[in-house]
């Protein structure tokens, strides 16, 4: 037997139960799991609202985590976990299929690489795959205190950018895009958003995992020719353009999503993070929860209490 963090209702945190182990079918390997990090897709399937329809109930959330397999090989791993029938990460152990185990370097740090996870890929490959970053180029990172903004700016500036400017929209947030290596920050909170912005202009490419207003204003201070890719919607799922500025400008808006990767690019980029991670050049601020712990961290990572990303440590 092992403990596993168990969704019985859609809705409801996972609670920490004894489980089977969970036998491996051909194919697949299983991980004995050190950390997994509590993600906005986990919630979002979790609470059965999500585009993939209400998860068969009970399961082992968890779309991603970090481990070990039994030769002792430590891997980053990726489930379908509230996406697919199938259990997820938080678990002791977990079953994972080949082509979704990536190998990490001998010593990095697990916790690291867990809380960074898909979050990072999304900002590296929005960079460099779909905003086709070039060296020397004006970024622009919305939302530069989450996990995809923090890790955007650090790979903004490793991958050729000469300026990075985030947009933050709290003291804490500012604080964590500084550290990330924030050019400038201009603050969402606080008057003359837009003017402060423009000054920062013209900007390159925008990294834009928020959508709404902010990613109006940050149109407006791209470049002729320039590139907005975007990956989330925390600040609104709708967003007024006007065709001035996009025909005018001759811009391009582009869509990311990691689903689009293939298991080969999704791994070369884990493999990217990881390499950076080692080298002390990609870091994150996070907080680790005891296992036994995950409904309480489970429920403030839901609610906004917790104001950084959650990995849970097995
Ligand atoms: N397309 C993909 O493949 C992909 C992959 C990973 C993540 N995502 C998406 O990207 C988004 C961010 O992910 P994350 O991992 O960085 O999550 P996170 O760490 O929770 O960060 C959320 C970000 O959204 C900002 N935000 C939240 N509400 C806002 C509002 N009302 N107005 C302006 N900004 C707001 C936060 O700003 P503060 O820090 O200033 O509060 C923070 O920067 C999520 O929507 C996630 O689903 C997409």
């Amino acid at each position: 037997m092992m403990r596993a963090a168990v969704i019985d209702t859609c809705g409801l945190p996972p609670l920490v139960s004894e489980r089977p182990e969970p036998a491996t079918g051909p194919g697949e390997v299983r991980v004995h799991v050190t950390a997994a990090s509590i993600t906005p897709l986990d919630l979002l399937c979790a609470s059965g609202t999500s585009y993939f329809g209400a998860p068969a109930t009970p399961y082992v959330p968890g779309v991603q985590g970090v481990g070990v397999l039994d030769d002792g090989t430590p891997v980053w791993f990726a489930t379908s976990a509230g996406m697919r029938p199938g259990d997820g990460s938080m678990a002791e152990w977990a079953v994972a299929a080949h082509g979704d185990i990536v190998p990490l370097p001998e010593g990095v740090d697990h916790r690291l690489v867990a809380a960074l996870g898909l979050s990072a890929v999304a900002a590296l490959m929005a960079l460099t795959w779909r905003g086709d970053l070039r060296a020397g180029e004006q970024v622009l990172v919305l939302g530069g205190g989450g996990v995809v903004g923090q890790a955007a700016i650090q790979l903004a500036r490793l991958h050729g950018a000469s300026r990075v400017v985030a947009e933050c929209r709290s003291d804490a947030a500012q604080r964590r895009a500084e550290r990330a290596g924030a050019s400038a920050v201009v603050r969402l909170d606080e008057p003359c958003f837009d003017e402060r912005l423009a000054e920062q202009g013209p900007i390159d490419l925008v990294v834009d995992p928020v959508f709404g207003a902010p990613a109006v204003s940050a149109m407006h201070v791209l470049r002729p020719g320039g590139r907005l890719v975007n990956l989330g919607s925390s600040a609104g799922e709708s967003a007024p353009f006007d065709s001035a500025t996009l025909r005018g400008k001759h811009l391009s808006l582009l869509g990311y999503t990691n689903t689009e990767l293939t298991k080969e690019q999704r791994a070369d980029a884990v493999a990217v993070i990881a390499e950076h991670v080692r080298g002390g050049r990609l870091t994150l601020d996070y907080e680790t929860v005891a296992f036994a712990d995950i409904a309480d961290a489970w429920t403030r990572q839901a609610t906004g209490k917790a104001d950084r990303r959650l990995v849970v440590v097995l």
